[in-house]
């Protein structure tokens, strides 16, 4: 196992991401608040740049109780990520697709150490 430096800490605002890349290897690491993620960035649905997608809260419908719809609603605290290729999304936090949990993003270890993030590799 080896440590790949990706950012300062400082220098990665909440909700922002940076893609590092060792060999053939590329991995996006993102922040949300104080936390940080890393996946790969193969999307397991056809391979494409999934770390490279828009990151946006999930999308709720908001049904009544007899199933009519009354608009959409973000999630706050589902923040995803949106393959650019085909819409797949996943959730930030866990690498899992919201629909099919089982489609899951490949993830890798984040330390932060003296103010610096690295991703374990
Ligand atoms: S390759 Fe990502 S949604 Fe198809």
């Amino acid at each position: 196992m080896s440590e790949l430096f990706v950012a300062k800490a400082e220098e990665l605002a909440d909700r922002e991401r940076r893609i590092v890349v060792e060999g053939a290897l590329e991995i996006g690491v993102f922040r949300l608040g104080d936390e940080f993620f890393a996946w790969e960035n193969i999307c397991p649905h056809a391979g494409g740049p999934v770390c490279q997608g828009r990151i946006m809260n999930r999308v709720n419908e908001v049904l009544d109780s007899e199933k009519r719809s009354h608009g959409y609603e973000f999630v706050e605290q589902d923040v995803h990520i949106v393959c650019p290729w085909h819409g797949y999304e996943f959730n930030i936090r866990s690498g899992a697709h919201p629909g099919e949990p089982k489609t899951q993003l490949r993830g890798f270890t984040v330390a932060v150490r003296d103010g610096a993030v690295y991703v374990i590799i």
